[in-house]
Protein backbone atom coordinates (compact mmCIF):
# COMPACT_ATOMS: atom_id res chain seq x y z
CA UNK A 1 0.00 0.00 0.00
CA UNK A 2 1.40 3.73 -1.12
CA UNK A 3 2.00 5.13 1.96
CA UNK A 4 0.52 8.91 2.86
CA UNK A 5 2.84 11.95 2.01
CA UNK A 6 3.45 14.07 4.73
CA UNK A 7 2.77 18.04 4.45
CA UNK A 8 4.52 20.69 6.30
CA UNK A 9 4.68 23.99 6.15
CA UNK A 10 4.14 27.68 8.12
CA UNK A 11 3.60 31.20 9.00
CA UNK A 12 5.41 33.67 11.02
CA UNK A 13 3.18 35.80 13.55
CA UNK A 14 5.07 38.81 12.91
CA UNK A 15 2.51 41.51 10.83
CA UNK A 16 -0.65 41.17 9.69
CA UNK A 17 -1.62 38.23 7.26
CA UNK A 18 -2.39 39.47 4.00
CA UNK A 19 -4.40 37.84 0.93
CA UNK A 20 -0.68 36.73 -0.59
CA UNK A 21 0.02 34.65 2.16
CA UNK A 22 -3.63 33.34 2.18
CA UNK A 23 -3.36 32.89 -1.87
CA UNK A 24 -0.11 31.31 -2.16
CA UNK A 25 0.17 29.25 0.91
CA UNK A 26 -3.15 28.71 3.08
CA UNK A 27 -5.56 27.88 0.02
CA UNK A 28 -3.03 25.18 -0.89
CA UNK A 29 -2.80 23.41 2.75
CA UNK A 30 -6.94 23.62 2.60
CA UNK A 31 -6.84 21.77 -0.45
CA UNK A 32 -4.09 19.43 0.59
CA UNK A 33 -5.43 18.01 4.28
CA UNK A 34 -7.37 15.47 2.71
CA UNK A 35 -5.02 13.79 0.65
CA UNK A 36 -2.04 14.11 3.08
CA UNK A 37 -0.57 13.81 6.35
CA UNK A 38 -0.69 17.59 6.97
CA UNK A 39 1.26 19.91 10.07
CA UNK A 40 0.97 23.60 9.89
CA UNK A 41 2.94 25.41 12.31
CA UNK A 42 2.61 29.02 13.74
CA UNK A 43 6.62 30.04 13.49
CA UNK A 44 7.09 31.98 16.19
CA UNK A 45 10.98 31.40 16.65
CA UNK A 46 11.35 33.02 13.12
CA UNK A 47 9.08 36.09 13.80
CA UNK A 48 11.82 36.86 16.83
CA UNK A 49 14.38 36.75 13.90
CA UNK A 50 13.38 40.66 13.82
CA UNK A 51 12.32 42.76 16.86
CA UNK A 52 8.85 41.90 18.44
CA UNK A 53 6.81 43.82 21.16
CA UNK A 54 6.33 40.36 23.16
CA UNK A 55 2.39 41.42 23.98
CA UNK A 56 1.76 41.96 20.25
CA UNK A 57 3.90 38.61 19.65
CA UNK A 58 1.49 36.56 22.03
CA UNK A 59 -1.38 38.45 20.08
CA UNK A 60 -0.53 37.41 16.46
CA UNK A 61 0.33 33.82 17.67
CA UNK A 62 -3.37 32.51 18.98
CA UNK A 63 -4.17 35.79 15.74
CA UNK A 64 -2.67 33.48 13.04
CA UNK A 65 -4.13 30.16 14.82
CA UNK A 66 -7.31 31.89 14.57
CA UNK A 67 -6.61 32.56 10.66
CA UNK A 68 -5.44 29.13 9.92
CA UNK A 69 -8.95 27.84 11.30
CA UNK A 70 -10.87 30.46 9.58
CA UNK A 71 -9.35 29.82 6.33
CA UNK A 72 -10.60 26.01 6.46
CA UNK A 73 -7.58 23.87 8.50
CA UNK A 74 -9.18 21.17 10.29
CA UNK A 75 -7.78 20.11 13.74
CA UNK A 76 -9.31 16.87 12.96
CA UNK A 77 -7.39 16.70 10.15
CA UNK A 78 -4.33 18.48 10.21
CA UNK A 79 -2.01 19.33 13.16
CA UNK A 80 -1.49 22.67 14.00
CA UNK A 81 1.30 23.31 16.41
CA UNK A 82 3.21 26.49 17.73
CA UNK A 83 6.85 26.08 17.10
CA UNK A 84 8.52 27.03 20.04
CA UNK A 85 6.63 24.51 22.15
CA UNK A 86 8.72 21.97 20.38
CA UNK A 87 12.60 22.43 21.61
CA UNK A 88 13.66 19.61 19.10
CA UNK A 89 12.82 22.48 16.23
CA UNK A 90 15.66 24.47 17.51
CA UNK A 91 17.95 21.53 18.54
CA UNK A 92 17.98 19.97 15.72
CA UNK A 93 18.60 23.66 13.70
CA UNK A 94 21.82 23.69 16.03
CA UNK A 95 23.05 20.61 14.64
CA UNK A 96 22.32 21.54 11.15
CA UNK A 97 24.24 24.42 12.11
CA UNK A 98 27.49 22.68 12.68
CA UNK A 99 26.08 20.17 9.85
CA UNK A 100 25.00 20.22 6.48
CA UNK A 101 24.92 24.03 6.45
CA UNK A 102 27.60 26.25 4.92
CA UNK A 103 28.18 29.83 5.12
CA UNK A 104 28.25 29.97 1.69
CA UNK A 105 24.96 28.66 1.40
CA UNK A 106 23.49 31.67 3.49
CA UNK A 107 25.48 34.19 2.00
CA UNK A 108 23.26 33.58 -1.09
CA UNK A 109 19.91 33.92 0.42
CA UNK A 110 18.09 36.39 -1.48
CA UNK A 111 15.90 36.74 1.32
CA UNK A 112 18.41 37.84 3.96
CA UNK A 113 19.65 40.04 1.14
CA UNK A 114 16.47 41.72 1.05
CA UNK A 115 15.67 41.96 4.33
CA UNK A 116 18.50 43.26 5.88
CA UNK A 117 19.45 45.82 3.08
CA UNK A 118 22.34 47.97 4.17
CA UNK A 119 22.48 46.82 7.21
CA UNK A 120 23.90 43.46 7.07
CA UNK A 121 26.86 44.25 9.94
CA UNK A 122 23.69 45.42 12.53
CA UNK A 123 20.97 42.59 11.75
CA UNK A 124 20.51 39.80 14.46
CA UNK A 125 22.46 36.44 13.74
CA UNK A 126 18.88 34.94 13.63
CA UNK A 127 18.16 36.74 10.40
CA UNK A 128 21.31 35.06 8.75
CA UNK A 129 20.24 31.92 9.98
CA UNK A 130 16.85 31.61 9.78
CA UNK A 131 17.15 29.06 6.55
CA UNK A 132 18.53 26.63 8.86
CA UNK A 133 15.71 26.32 11.30
CA UNK A 134 13.24 26.39 8.76
CA UNK A 135 15.12 23.52 7.44
CA UNK A 136 15.05 21.98 10.64
CA UNK A 137 10.92 22.63 11.01
CA UNK A 138 10.61 20.12 7.81
CA UNK A 139 13.16 17.90 8.22
CA UNK A 140 12.13 16.78 11.74
CA UNK A 141 8.74 15.21 10.95
CA UNK A 142 9.68 13.31 7.16
CA UNK A 143 8.43 15.98 5.03
CA UNK A 144 7.72 15.34 1.47
CA UNK A 145 6.05 18.02 0.47
CA UNK A 146 6.37 21.74 1.44
CA UNK A 147 3.33 24.17 -0.06
CA UNK A 148 4.69 27.68 0.05
CA UNK A 149 4.74 31.24 -1.77
CA UNK A 150 7.43 31.62 -4.64
CA UNK A 151 9.63 33.72 -1.92
CA UNK A 152 10.40 30.84 -0.10
CA UNK A 153 11.48 28.09 -2.59
CA UNK A 154 15.24 28.93 -2.20
CA UNK A 155 14.68 28.13 1.88
CA UNK A 156 13.75 24.70 0.62
CA UNK A 157 16.40 23.67 -1.51
CA UNK A 158 18.63 24.96 1.33
CA UNK A 159 16.55 21.96 3.58
CA UNK A 160 17.28 19.81 0.78
CA UNK A 161 20.70 20.74 0.31
CA UNK A 162 21.25 19.61 4.09
CA UNK A 163 19.61 16.31 4.32
CA UNK A 164 21.57 15.58 1.68
CA UNK A 165 24.54 16.45 3.25
CA UNK A 166 23.32 15.18 6.35
CA UNK A 167 22.37 11.80 5.33
CA UNK A 168 25.62 11.36 3.53
CA UNK A 169 27.63 11.23 6.74
CA UNK A 170 25.23 9.48 8.90
CA UNK A 171 23.15 7.23 6.81
CA UNK A 172 19.55 7.47 5.81
CA UNK A 173 18.18 9.57 8.34
CA UNK A 174 16.19 12.65 6.49
CA UNK A 175 13.92 12.86 3.75
CA UNK A 176 14.30 14.77 0.76
CA UNK A 177 11.42 17.59 0.86
CA UNK A 178 9.97 19.40 -2.03
CA UNK A 179 8.67 22.50 -2.47
CA UNK A 180 5.04 22.76 -4.47
CA UNK A 181 3.65 26.07 -5.45
CA UNK A 182 1.12 26.77 -7.01
CA UNK A 183 0.67 27.78 -10.71
CA UNK A 184 -1.12 30.79 -10.36
CA UNK A 185 -0.86 33.18 -7.03
CA UNK A 186 2.54 31.58 -5.93
CA UNK A 187 3.66 35.81 -5.93
CA UNK A 188 1.10 38.11 -5.03
CA UNK A 189 2.74 41.58 -5.60
CA UNK A 190 2.03 45.16 -3.69
CA UNK A 191 -1.02 46.82 -4.80
CA UNK A 192 1.02 50.55 -5.26
CA UNK A 193 3.96 49.13 -6.58
CA UNK A 194 3.92 45.61 -8.41
CA UNK A 195 7.42 44.85 -9.12
CA UNK A 196 7.40 44.01 -5.26
CA UNK A 197 6.22 41.47 -3.33
CA UNK A 198 2.76 42.10 -1.27
CA UNK A 199 4.57 41.34 1.98
CA UNK A 200 3.05 41.81 5.84
CA UNK A 201 6.02 43.39 6.87
CA UNK A 202 5.77 46.24 4.95
CA UNK A 203 4.99 49.69 6.57
CA UNK A 204 2.37 51.14 4.10
CA UNK A 205 -0.75 48.33 4.58
CA UNK A 206 -1.98 50.37 1.43
CA UNK A 207 0.68 47.85 -0.44
CA UNK A 208 -1.86 45.10 1.36
CA UNK A 209 -5.27 43.43 1.79
CA UNK A 210 -4.94 42.01 5.21
CA UNK A 211 -7.05 39.46 6.20
CA UNK A 212 -8.89 41.35 9.03
CA UNK A 213 -8.44 44.94 6.78
CA UNK A 214 -12.16 46.53 7.59
CA UNK A 215 -13.67 45.40 4.31
CA UNK A 216 -14.51 48.74 3.84
CA UNK A 217 -10.98 50.23 3.97
CA UNK A 218 -10.00 47.26 1.84
CA UNK A 219 -12.49 48.27 -1.08
CA UNK A 220 -10.77 51.66 -1.19
CA UNK A 221 -7.04 49.95 -1.83
CA UNK A 222 -7.68 48.05 -4.54
CA UNK A 223 -9.82 51.02 -6.28
CA UNK A 224 -6.81 53.15 -5.46
CA UNK A 225 -4.32 50.19 -6.79
CA UNK A 226 -2.35 50.85 -9.57
CA UNK A 227 -2.58 50.19 -13.08
CA UNK A 228 -0.81 49.76 -16.07
CA UNK A 229 -0.70 51.75 -19.40
CA UNK A 230 -2.81 51.31 -21.87
CA UNK A 231 -6.92 49.96 -21.14
CA UNK A 232 -7.03 46.63 -21.77
CA UNK A 233 -7.29 43.68 -18.87
CA UNK A 234 -5.35 41.08 -20.50
CA UNK A 235 -2.88 39.33 -18.71
CA UNK A 236 0.49 39.84 -19.34
CA UNK A 237 2.91 39.92 -16.31
CA UNK A 238 5.78 41.54 -18.21
CA UNK A 239 4.43 44.46 -19.95
CA UNK A 240 1.20 44.93 -17.27
CA UNK A 241 2.32 43.39 -14.18
CA UNK A 242 -0.25 45.64 -12.23
CA UNK A 243 -2.99 44.09 -13.75
CA UNK A 244 -1.52 40.99 -14.33
CA UNK A 245 -1.54 40.81 -10.48
CA UNK A 246 -5.10 41.87 -10.59
CA UNK A 247 -6.08 39.44 -12.51
CA UNK A 248 -4.56 37.28 -10.67
CA UNK A 249 -6.22 38.14 -7.14
CA UNK A 250 -9.37 38.31 -8.72
CA UNK A 251 -9.15 34.87 -10.19
CA UNK A 252 -7.90 33.58 -7.09
CA UNK A 253 -10.64 35.27 -4.45
CA UNK A 254 -13.02 34.96 -6.93
CA UNK A 255 -12.53 31.34 -7.72
CA UNK A 256 -12.67 32.69 -11.81
CA UNK A 257 -10.51 31.38 -14.79
CA UNK A 258 -7.49 34.27 -15.55
CA UNK A 259 -8.90 33.67 -19.27
CA UNK A 260 -12.48 34.31 -18.79
CA UNK A 261 -12.11 37.41 -16.97
CA UNK A 262 -10.30 38.26 -19.83
CA UNK A 263 -13.06 37.92 -22.06
CA UNK A 264 -15.60 39.19 -19.75
CA UNK A 265 -13.71 42.52 -19.42
CA UNK A 266 -13.10 42.55 -23.03
CA UNK A 267 -15.20 45.94 -23.95
CA UNK A 268 -14.51 47.28 -19.89
CA UNK A 269 -11.86 49.71 -18.68
CA UNK A 270 -10.07 49.77 -15.59
CA UNK A 271 -12.68 51.31 -13.85
CA UNK A 272 -15.20 48.94 -13.72
CA UNK A 273 -12.64 46.18 -13.17
CA UNK A 274 -11.77 47.55 -9.91
CA UNK A 275 -15.16 48.13 -8.73
CA UNK A 276 -15.96 44.40 -9.33
CA UNK A 277 -12.80 43.06 -7.56
CA UNK A 278 -13.31 45.74 -4.76
CA UNK A 279 -16.78 43.79 -4.55
CA UNK A 280 -15.23 40.19 -5.04
CA UNK A 281 -12.42 41.16 -1.96
CA UNK A 282 -15.45 42.40 0.23
CA UNK A 283 -17.32 39.16 -0.07
CA UNK A 284 -13.81 37.44 0.74
CA UNK A 285 -13.30 39.45 3.34
CA UNK A 286 -16.68 39.16 4.96
CA UNK A 287 -17.01 35.52 4.93
CA UNK A 288 -13.74 34.99 6.16
CA UNK A 289 -13.69 37.43 9.15
CA UNK A 290 -16.91 36.14 9.93
CA UNK A 291 -15.69 32.66 10.41
CA UNK A 292 -12.86 34.04 11.89
CA UNK A 293 -14.78 36.09 14.75
CA UNK A 294 -16.43 32.95 16.10
CA UNK A 295 -12.94 31.91 17.26
CA UNK A 296 -12.23 32.59 20.34
CA UNK A 297 -8.52 33.08 21.75
CA UNK A 298 -9.15 29.84 23.94
CA UNK A 299 -10.53 27.70 21.25
CA UNK A 300 -7.12 28.45 19.42
CA UNK A 301 -5.19 27.60 22.42
CA UNK A 302 -6.44 24.41 22.86
CA UNK A 303 -5.54 23.49 19.27
CA UNK A 304 -2.01 24.62 19.64
CA UNK A 305 -1.78 22.49 22.92
CA UNK A 306 -3.26 19.08 21.10
CA UNK A 307 -1.23 20.09 17.86
CA UNK A 308 1.97 20.16 20.31
CA UNK A 309 0.57 16.78 22.27
CA UNK A 310 0.14 14.99 18.80
CA UNK A 311 3.75 15.85 17.55
CA UNK A 312 6.23 15.80 20.31
CA UNK A 313 6.34 11.93 19.87
CA UNK A 314 7.44 12.64 16.43
CA UNK A 315 9.92 14.96 17.23
CA UNK A 316 11.40 13.39 20.51
CA UNK A 317 11.90 9.95 17.80
CA UNK A 318 13.40 11.68 15.06
CA UNK A 319 16.26 13.48 17.79
CA UNK A 320 16.98 11.03 19.12
CA UNK A 321 18.24 9.14 15.98
CA UNK A 322 19.92 12.65 15.44
CA UNK A 323 21.67 12.49 18.38
CA UNK A 324 23.00 9.21 18.79
CA UNK A 325 23.91 9.89 14.85
CA UNK A 326 26.11 12.76 16.31
CA UNK A 327 27.61 10.95 19.17
CA UNK A 328 25.91 12.86 21.74
CA UNK A 329 23.92 9.55 22.94
P1 LIG B 1 6.11 33.94 5.73
O1 LIG B 1 5.55 33.98 7.11
O2 LIG B 1 6.85 35.12 5.24
O3 LIG B 1 4.94 33.67 4.69
C1 LIG B 1 4.02 32.61 4.86
C2 LIG B 1 3.67 31.97 3.55
O4 LIG B 1 3.07 32.91 2.68
C3 LIG B 1 3.75 32.94 1.43
N1 LIG B 1 3.71 34.31 0.92
C4 LIG B 1 3.21 34.66 -0.26
N2 LIG B 1 2.66 33.94 -1.26
C5 LIG B 1 2.24 34.61 -2.36
N3 LIG B 1 2.35 35.95 -2.50
C6 LIG B 1 2.89 36.71 -1.52
N4 LIG B 1 2.98 38.02 -1.66
C7 LIG B 1 3.34 36.06 -0.34
N5 LIG B 1 3.93 36.51 0.80
C8 LIG B 1 4.15 35.42 1.55
C9 LIG B 1 5.16 32.50 1.77
O5 LIG B 1 5.84 32.03 0.64
C10 LIG B 1 4.91 31.44 2.79
O6 LIG B 1 4.58 30.22 2.18
N6 LIG B 1 10.11 31.07 6.45
C11 LIG B 1 8.68 31.07 6.21
C12 LIG B 1 7.91 30.36 7.29
C13 LIG B 1 8.41 28.99 7.60
C14 LIG B 1 8.15 27.82 6.87
C15 LIG B 1 8.80 26.78 7.58
C16 LIG B 1 7.44 27.56 5.70
C17 LIG B 1 9.17 28.65 8.68
N7 LIG B 1 9.40 27.31 8.66
C18 LIG B 1 8.76 25.46 7.13
C19 LIG B 1 7.40 26.25 5.25
C20 LIG B 1 8.06 25.22 5.95
C21 LIG B 1 8.20 32.48 6.13
O7 LIG B 1 8.81 33.38 6.63
O8 LIG B 1 6.98 32.63 5.54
Amino acid sequence: MPTIKTIFSGIQPSGRLNIGNYIGAISQWVEMQSHYNCIFSVVDYHAITVKQDSEELRKRILEVTKIYLAAGIDPEKSIIFQQSAIPAHTELAWIFNCYGTHMSDLNKMTQFKDKSGKNQESVSVGLYDYPVLMAADILLYDTDIVPVGEDQKQHVELARDIARRFNNEFGDIFKIPQAVVRQEGAKIMSLLDPTRKMSKSDDNQNNCIALLDDVASAQKKIIRAVTDSGSEIVYDPLHKPAIANLLTIYAQLGNRQIKRLEKDYADKGYGDFKKDLADIVLKFLTDFQSKYNKISDNDAREILEDGRKKIEKIANGKMERVRKSIGVR
